[in-house]
């Protein structure tokens, strides 16, 4: 199954840079660049995608507006998590203000490039507004539940997790005192989960920590809590390891640590992983940042319920560390110009793929904007459309974990004339549900469904191209769908 999904998906990219270069006269390997952007060589994403992992990494609204930056996220990673776009700071800067715009803008782009989304944070002490942390204490509960039924209802059915809670404990393991603490003493953790939970069933519930990731006594903080939430029915699905390292100091007891918490029946997540050295970098730490690199990934590949390691940001100059930590930097897999270091082909090794392997270029569009051919640039001349018809060319792209999917389904118009107006009709294998879906209307939930046009997409031009996509529960079949029909008329696939 995993292997026909990688193809589906590898033919679907395929396409795609067909569809780029018919489009614009460019090879497509020119638009994410023969230079810096790293398109050509092993995929991150595929690699871990085989294994039944993922890589992720941090995206901010200012990374949106770096082609760079979305190039190599689109391509390399399948899993993004906003740096500071979902945080209380933003979302809810004033009392019932709610501002969802920034979080949006990266859930869109996650969509359409096959993302999935780590909410982050709902409760954190940090990037916290100064009118919650300066509530009575008879008011916090009030204000934090309304903050996170908002938001995780906004988000509802679109995010892969949330990390509901952010940092609750000290250095010693005990609980951070924070304004949550003050006024509802450690209750606010399963209070936090519960009202999460309530907003959005489908969200995987995280707690994440940094400086729990190997043993000892922070972690062991984590690992009581965790225990104790689980013995309550609290809902608790992960915690997530930030995993922010010094180099060589990647501690030596992770995967004990990794396998403990699972044994509790909860995932991990390697949620914010970078690896920082004194700047300007050595040979000596770059070499030793690759050990580092590899030592996390196979820590959680070697667990079953360690679910993926997100990269906190896609390269050095992403990265928050020199703006946190003086004097530091280097602490992601791209250096400053986004060429791959050592520690991106340690994880390459790791990941099972081939770190000095050149396979073809995966390209994926610069920015969030989608590949959409001129009219004029690849009609078919051989078909012809049926009257309210039309003639029609699939390819779907699927990205699947345990029981969820993202399937992403672009449909060319091959014939001679625009299609004004459409519904493109397919059916689900048995088990999938629609929870949600983007760029169109999708209804029913399963069996044979039919995807609707929005205002703004019901025109496609004569050997123009739409897309849309949806995210659905399935039951072991994370098949694509089939059976594609385009305003009644059968479409090609592939
Ligand atoms: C950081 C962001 O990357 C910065 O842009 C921001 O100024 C501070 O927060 N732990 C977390 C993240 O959970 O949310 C933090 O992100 C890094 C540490």
């Amino acid at each position: 199954m995993a292997a026909q999904l990688r193809a589906a998906h590898r033919r679907a990219r395929a396409l795609a840079a067909l569809a780029l270069a018919a489009a614009g006269g460019l090879l497509a390997a020119a638009t994410v660049g023969s230079g810096p952007a790293g398109a050509a060589g092993p995929v991150l994403r595929d690699l871990a995608e085989a294994k039944g992992s993922y890589f992720g990494t941090a995206l901010t609204q200012s990374d949106l507006n770096n082609s760079t930056v979305t190039a190599l996220a689109g391509t390399q990673f399948d899993v993004v998590t906003p740096g500071n776009e979902m945080k209380w700071d933003t979302t809810e800067s004033s009392a019932g203000n709610f501002n969802f715009g920034p979080g949006d803008r990266i859930v869109s782009f996650a969509k359409a490039h096959s993302m999935r989304v780590r909410g982050h944070t709902l409760v954190w002490h940090s990037q916290l507004p100064s009118w919650v942390s300066n509530l009575p204490a008879a008011q916090v509960k009030a204000a934090m539940e309304n903050h996170i039924t908002t938001e995780a209802t906004h988000y509802k059915g679109q995010l892969y997790s949330w990390d509901v809670v952010n940092e609750p404990f000290n250095e010693d393991g005990t609980l951070r005192t924070d304004v949550f603490s003050n006024a509802m003493g450690s209750g606010y953790i399963a209070d936090a989960l519960r009202t999460a939970r309530a907003a959005d069933p489908s969200a995987k519930l995280y707690l994440n920590d940094y400086n729990i990731e190997g043993l000892g006594a922070k972690s062991d903080g984590m690992y009581q809590l965790v225990s104790s939430l689980k013995s309550q029915g609290v809902p608790i699905d992960g915690v997530g390891f930030e995993s922010h390292f010094i180099v060589g100091q990647v501690p030596s007891s992770m995967k004990a640590n990794i396998q403990r918490f699972t044994a509790l029946g909860v995932n991990v997540a390697i949620t914010e992983l970078d690896d920082r050295m004194p700047v300007p970098a050595s040979a000596a730490n770059l070499a030793q940042q690759a050990t580092d690199y590899a030592n996390v990934v196979n820590s959680c590949l070697a667990v079953s319920g360690c679910v993926g390691v997100s990269q906190w940001g896609v390269g050095d100059p992403d990265s928050w560390i020199p703006g946190a930590f003086s004097g530091y930097g280097a602490a992601t897999m791209y250096d400053d110009t986004y060429q791959p270091k050592a520690a991106y082909n340690a994880v390459v090794t790791a990941l099972g793929g081939n770190s000095s392997s050149s396979p073809s270029p995966s390209p994926s569009p610069s920015g969030s904007s989608s590949p959409s051919p001129s009219p004029s640039s690849s009609p078919s001349p051989s078909s012809s459309p049926t009257s309210g018809g039309a003639a029609c060319r699939v390819s779907t792209q699927v990205n699947a974990w345990n029981t969820g999917l993202t399937e992403n389904v672009t449909v060319t118009n091959t014939g001679a004339t625009a299609v004004n107006g459409w519904q493109l009709t397919f059916t689900l294998p048995a088990g999938q549900t629609v929870n949600n879906a983007w760029n169109a209307t999708v209804s029913p939930a399963s069996g044979t469904v039919g995807a609707t046009n929005l205002a703004y997409n019901a025109s496609v031009p004569a050997g123009g191209s739409t897309g849309f996509g949806f995210q659905a529960t399935h039951t072991g079949n994370a098949a694509p769908a089939t059976g594609f029909a385009l305003n009644g008329v059968a479409c090609t696939t592939g």
